[in-house]
């Protein structure tokens, strides 16, 4: 939880006082409206505390003079950036878990820093306990409760609302998170469904519909009734649509939703399986983003589409070189079984054209050869080409890591079957970008932007900033910056 305070760091009481310092030459400085106190002690003591004010340094000392019970200096690095400070307030509330109330000294007055300050904060509160029964760890740990802003001054109508963004920011991205995190035996297709159900109810405007398995045969949905065959646990196809009175645009909203990848036939080995559960994120990130759009009443139509199967091996499940129809009448040729995200989103980007929405933004962990290319903490984004500098532009504002991809007409060679309109899968060089060809098959003149987050959906290294380990909730904010600079149109 938020809030926005006129008190002053000397005075106000909290657990921890949280100052941002930039590191330089001279060592750190502390940011902002510190006190005297604050000052003097962090030029005094940074040698032998080893302070420098770097990216993820966190330090907590006891607060003498202070009337909290502790002061968290956080490093910001030697650029004071939105993106840096939201990140340096996220790596100390990390460090917070456990406690109940932290006291935040703005760096500067700039409203972008109040909102980024806010955002980092927020979502650097996060811990992930469903699973823990037996409390003792430290991860254990309930988030950090409560996080107050220092304002110095009343808050205006602006800075109000740019609260009140970040928090609905951070519950979307915490609603990510926790879905990725779930255990696939716990998330399964209609699991997602119902969960896509409860969290939209009540939110104005936003209507949800479900094609379960009989619905999607029955629809000629083959891409989702084909990856979903080998599971016990049927495939579903879940829209949520919100619909303002006025709205100044439509975008379309694509998410890969594959709840469990095992690989199916072409079965994957056994090494790191288990992050597979995370296969889902593209879906559980549409889905939490038209539920923020919804809440902060945004004038912009929006549709999510969460592509649902689990990807399993058995006597029913499809093979190499099945043929399926894909919705719309596209016929393609599995060669691989393990290729599948690229099937679902066929079936629902054909699906959600079909609306003839202003743009179709699809996001998927879609392949390994992302992070090959681009390495774990930056997403691939391929498209036509003003859609795809969209989602490039709104993710440099929202501070999220992004790079352009191309689509070359070459590699479209490797996608033709011996026997079908297509084969599910190329030649192995440029992997991710012979995906993005394959999606593009299906979105028609649609404009249309493909993100392939593979890589930084998931942490299985450490965390740092605002990111966790598992689930990153990556993707939500470059989604919602599109939507509200489509709504300032
Ligand atoms: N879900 C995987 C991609 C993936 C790999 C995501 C690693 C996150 C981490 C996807 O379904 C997949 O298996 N892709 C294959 C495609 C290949 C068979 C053409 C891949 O990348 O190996
Ligand atoms: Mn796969
Ligand atoms: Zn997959």
């Amino acid at each position: 939880m938020i809030s926005l305070t006129q008190a002053h760091p000397a005075t106000v009481v909290a657990d921890a006082l949280v100052v941002i310092c930039q590191s330089g030459p001279d060592g750190p400085t502390p940011l902002g409206d510190v006190p005297d106190d604050v000052a003097a002690l962090v030029s005094a003591t940074a040698d032998v505390l080893g302070l420098t004010g770097g990216v993820d340094e966190v330090h907590r000392l006891p607060a003498n003079g202070l009337r909290t019970r502790s002061l968290v200096l956080t490093g910001a690095g030697e650029e004071v950036t939105p993106e840096s400070v939201r990140r340096a307030a996220g790596a100390a509330t990390r460090t917070l878990a456990g406690l109940g109330k932290a006291a935040v000294v703005l760096p500067d007055d700039e409203p972008a820093t109040l909102a980024a300050v806010a955002e980092g904060a927020l979502l650097g509160a996060y811990t992930y306990t469903r699973y823990r029964l037996k409390p003792s760890k430290d991860e254990d740990k309930a988030p950090l409760g409560e996080v107050q802003l220092l304002l110095g001054h009343r808050a205006t109508k602006a800075e109000n609302r740019s609260a009140e963004r970040a928090q609905v920011l951070a519950d979307a991205v915490h609603g990510v998170r926790d879905l990725v995190n779930t255990a696939p035996n716990d998330l399964y297709p209609a699991a997602f469904a119902e969960t896509a159900r409860a969290e939209a109810k009540g939110v104005k405007g936003v209507k949800v519909t479900v094609l379960d398995d009989k619905a999607l045969a029955a629809g000629g949905y083959g891409g989702l009734a084909g990856v979903g065959k080998g599971s016990t646990r049927p495939p579903r196809l879940v829209k949520v649509a919100y619909s303002p009175s006025r709205p100044k645009a439509s975008v379309a909203l694509v998410g890969k939703g594959i709840t469990f990848d095992s690989g199916g036939i072409s079965l994957k080995p056994a090494a790191n399986m288990d992050e597979m559960k995370s296969d889902m994120a593209g879906a559980a990130t549409v889905l939490a983003t038209v539920l923020a759009a919804a809440r902060l009443s945004l004038p912009v139509a929006v549709t999510a589409w969460c592509a649902l199967a689990e990807n399993m091996p058995s006597g029913t499940a499809q093979r190499p070189s099945d043929v399926l129809t894909t919705y719309g009448g596209t016929t393609v040729e599995v060669l691989n079984t393990d290729a599948e995200g690229r099937l679902v989103l066929a079936d629902a980007l054909a699906a959600a054209v079909e609306e003839e929405p202003d743009l179709v933004v699809d996001v998927a962990t879609l392949t390994g050869a992302q992070i090959i290319a681009l390495g774990r903490r930056v997403a691939a984004v391929m498209g036509t080409d003003d859609a795809r500098d969209e989602v490039v532009a709104a993710a440099a504002a929202a501070g999220e890591s992004v790079w352009p991809m191309p689509l070359p007409e070459d590699l479209k060679e490797g996608l033709k079957s011996k026997v079908a309109d297509l084969a599910n899968t190329g030649e192995r060089w440029g992997g991710t970008l012979t995906a993005g060809l394959f999606l593009a098959e299906f979105v028609g003149t649609t404009p249309w932007a493909h993100v392939d987050f593979a890589g930084p959906a998931y942490n299985v290294g450490t965390a740092y900033g605002y990111t966790p380990v598992g689930g990153t909730g990556m993707g939500v904010r470059t989604l919602l910056t599109l939507l509200e600079s489509r709504a300032a149109l």
